[in-house]
């Protein structure tokens, strides 16, 4: 018999030690599980133990009498599975303690049951006074990295408590629906039809939010394309572009094509080229056009170096830049582990870099958006403001709605505002001469 808690455990020691995040590595152990309920409780521990990790380790660095070695790193992330299951999920405390200790033994380390039910009986006999001890610092209580505490204090004087506050819980489950095939209405009454409870995402125009999540097989003519799963904000981008028959349409950093498809669903006849540097994702585009029934030129490059364009300009560029991923941190908790202070600064020069490449290739009178899933103005605001004051031709199209925040330049939308991901939008137009 497989031991859950063992395998969570080393989900949690891959993330926390070779610094892979759980996409990458969650499904090739989730396959290993047979039962759908084993695998929703390894998800549900493995997100769960990312998203408190930082209040995890404090308990459990206050309930080792001395940090355990490297080599029992192992054993440290088990503890955390353990202090998890306790602290957050309604398991009966026997069961996760008999389970947890138990895998001590199934990593051929059996001196560590002992110590493994000795930390969680410990937790479980002083939880309250411990747990009241957690609230006292703020990297505890919103079980978040300094960095990001002080990032978001700064930039955001009167939401920071409500971004970490958000930041840890579930995300929402929202869908777009393809008005090429169906109206959002009738898609709202098949789901109806199906008992799925959901209501229309009046900031968009295609998106549906569901009450609780479903799998996506439960999902009426997903096969057929009738619709994506893709959050509400992130639909924003493709309505920004204001697409119209006939342009020629760069969607630069394309992978895994959420957007490239609402691209198409909106305009089909435009001639559009995807691009992303990464061919394994560039397959997933291509899956996903694939099942909406739809195609563009899928073309696997470094979007900064344009050497792999023909000369020809685009009307309308969509620039989702690679970013800190700072405003989907409850839909990716692991960013929280895996990201580190430095990166926004490598991250701001390679999202210069892709503005400029993406600038020369756009056309006079085109429009090119901007777009992040990130809430440090470094990457957004900050990064097109430095690019305008280097390129005369460029200036702002302001984004006039209803959503979000309107910043110096574009608009930000915050975690969980209109029940959203955090994003960020701006839009610039090239001059005609
Ligand atoms: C935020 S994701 C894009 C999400 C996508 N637009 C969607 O809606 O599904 C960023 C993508 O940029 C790609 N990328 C990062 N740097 C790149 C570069 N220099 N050239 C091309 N693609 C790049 C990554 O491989 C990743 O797939």
């Amino acid at each position: 018999m497989i031991n859950l808690r063992m395998l969570a455990a080393r989900v949690i020691y891959q993330v926390l030690t070779h610094g892979r995040s759980l996409s990458d590595c969650l499904p090739e152990t989730l396959s290993r599980l047979q039962d759908v309920r084993d695998q929703r409780l390894l998800q549900a521990i493995c997100y769960g133990v990312c998203r408190w990790y930082y209040r995890l380790d404090a308990l459990a660095h206050s309930l080792l009498e001395k940090p355990l070695k490297l080599k029992d790193q192992d054993i440290h992330c088990l503890i955390l599975v353990g202090l998890f299951q306790l602290m957050e999920m309604r398991v009966p405390a026997h069961a996760v303690l008999d389970e947890t200790v138990s895998a001590a033994q199934a990593f051929k380390k059996p001196w560590a049951k002992g110590l493994v039910n000795a930390v969680l009986r410990s937790y479980q006999r002083s939880a309250t006074e411990l747990n009241e001890k957690m609230l006292q610092n703020l990297v505890t209580l919103y079980a978040h990295p300094q960095w990001i505490i002080d990032n978001v204090q700064k930039n955001w004087l009167l939401d920071w408590q409500t971004i970490l506050t958000v930041n840890n819980q579930h995300p929402p489950f929202a869908l777009r629906v393809n008005q090429r095939q169906i109206s959002r209405e009738h898609y709202l009454e098949k789901l109806t039809a199906n008992n799925i409870n959901a209501r229309i995402i009046p900031e968009t125009q295609a998106g549906i939010l569901l009450q609780h999540p479903v799998d996506v097989q439960d999902l009426p003519g997903f096969f057929n394309g009738e619709v994506s799963v893709q959050d509400g904000a992130a639909q924003l981008a493709a309505e920004l572009l204001e697409l119209e028959a006939g342009q020629r349409v760069l969607d630069m950093c394309a992978a895994p094509g959420g957007k490239t498809g609402h691209i198409l669903e909106l305009q089909p006849n435009v001639e559009l080229i995807a691009l992303d540097r990464d061919e394994k994702r560039l397959q997933d585009v291509r899956d996903n056009l694939g099942r909406l029934q739809c195609t563009a030129a899928c073309i696997c490059a470094d979007a900064a170096d344009i050497e792999w364009a023909d000369g020809q300009l685009f009307d309308r560029i969509l620039l989702d830049a690679p970013c800190s991923a700072s405003g989907v941190i409850r839909r990716h908790p692991d960013i929280k582990i895996l990201r580190r202070a430095t990166d926004v600064a490598k991250l701001v020069h390679e999202q210069t870099r892709l503005l400029k490449a993406a600038w020369s290739l756009l056309k006079p009178g085109g429009l090119l958006v901007y777009a992040t899933c990130s809430i440090f103005p470094e990457e957004n605001a900050a990064v097109l403001q430095a690019f305008l004051r280097s390129c005369p031709d460029a200036s702002e199209k302001k984004i006039s709605a209803d959503w979000g925040k309107a910043c110096a330049i574009g608009r930000q939308i915050l975690p969980g505002m209109h029940d959203m991901d955090g994003f960020y939008f701006a839009r610039l137009s090239r001059g005609l001469n």
